[in-house]
């Protein structure tokens, strides 16, 4: 299946984006010049959802790396290395991130003359966003296996195509069961506070066609115990290794509503989202955003200047609340250390 949206694209050496946070009002493509650019675009969510910032990171190396295609062989790998460390503190918790800017750093590693690291860099970051790309079709595909005839779906924060370089990871399955005539119906989580749901997963399933509500967040338990929700789809930020797993802030609640009305809770998510260096999701770093973004309802204040707001981006539902993780690999069912386990064990890049 073809992406619906072309959201990061490397054009004749210019990294071009489309500007999340002009969604749904305006498509603006911007050009990130060099890592300043990329650290602020992902840190503002201009780019946002894992594997799209892990990607965006990845071109960002490369593109900056051009600027500095002068340096000597020493100057240029120690800029490598400063730009990755840099950019690796551009957010705390997506682990696609972390997986990219890995990968490049192992391309610098070694000795080669500056033109040749750069052609490296340049083909590990396409090889990259080219992966997720077929990961996210191979997860459509694997995903179709829990979607019945019919099936109505919750869904939380944006994963389609503008956080993939696909067409997404819980959205792609949304998509492949629209094309495949399931008769599928959406319900639009708004993702409170900073709209993700409303603003893109809204405007993405709009565009391809897919019906669909938006709901605010706090009317899920209501809709599930009409019994109008048959199962919950949501993406991951990081997945530890029994499983546990960070996700935007309010998916720890649509599984503990899930799990009190029997209804299956799969999380979504590629290979690059799996941090096999933590057992658990006590370790997994949360980001703690500005908390104007939760007095705010878009532009508009919506609470006094002066109160205190908290603003967790993420929060991490536990294992025993997921009735599968689904990946390109397959579908991944309890017991799950044991299965994540096995998937790392099949997987290229000498990653760990
Ligand atoms: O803060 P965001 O918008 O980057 O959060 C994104 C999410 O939580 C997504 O669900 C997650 O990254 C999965 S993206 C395919």
């Amino acid at each position: 299946m073809k992406p619906f949206i072309k959201s990061i694209v490397l054009e004749n050496d210019k990294l071009l984006i489309i500007d999340q946070r002009f969604l749904p009002h305006e498509e603006k493509i911007i050009e990130l010049k060099d890592e300043r650019d990329v650290f602020e675009a992902i840190s503002t969510l201009a780019v946002r959802g894992a594997p799209a910032i892990g990607i965006t990171a990845a071109y960002g190396v490369y593109i900056s790396l051009l600027k500095n295609k002068n340096l000597d062989k020493t100057q240029f790998k120690q800029k490598a290395i400063d730009i990755i460390q840099y950019l690796k503190k551009s957010r705390p918790t997506a682990y696609d991130l972390f997986y990219a800017l890995y990968r490049m750093e192992k391309i610098i590693e070694g000795e080669k003359n500056v033109s040749d690291w750069l052609l490296d860099l340049k083909k590990e970051a396409l090889k990259i966003h080219n992966e997720d790309l077929e990961r996210s079709e191979r997860i459509s595909i694997n995903g179709l296996n829990v979607i019945p005839y019919g099936a109505k779906i919750l869904t939380h924060c944006n994963t389609g195509g503008l956080a993939t370089g696909g067409n997404g990871t819980a959205l792609s399955i949304v998509f492949k069961a629209f094309q495949e005539k399931r008769d599928i119906f959406v319900y639009v989580d708004e993702t409170r506070p900073l709209l993700q749901g409303a603003r893109l997963t809204a405007w993405e399933l709009f565009r391809v066609g897919v019906p669909c509500k938006l709901i605010c967040d706090s009317m899920a338990a209501y809709l599930m115990a009409k019994g109008w929700i048959d199962l919950v789809l949501v993406g991951a930020d990081r997945i530890a290794l029994n499983g546990d797993f960070a996700n935007k802030i309010g998916t720890y609640s649509l599984a503990v509503l899930a799990h009190y009305h029997g209804i299956p809770f799969y999380t979504v998510a590629p290979y690059s989202t799996f941090d096999f260096n933590i057992d658990n999701g006590d370790s997994i770093p949360i980001e703690e955003r500005n908390p104007s973004e939760v007095k705010r309802f878009g532009n508009c204040v919506t609470a006094p200047e002066s109160v205190d707001a908290y603003n967790p981006a993420f929060d991490v539902t536990p294992h025993r609340l997921l009735t599968g993780i689904i990946t390109e690999a397959g579908i991944i069912y309890p017991p799950f250390k044991e299965n994540i386990l096995a998937l790392n064990r099949e997987k290229e890049n000498g990653f760990n």
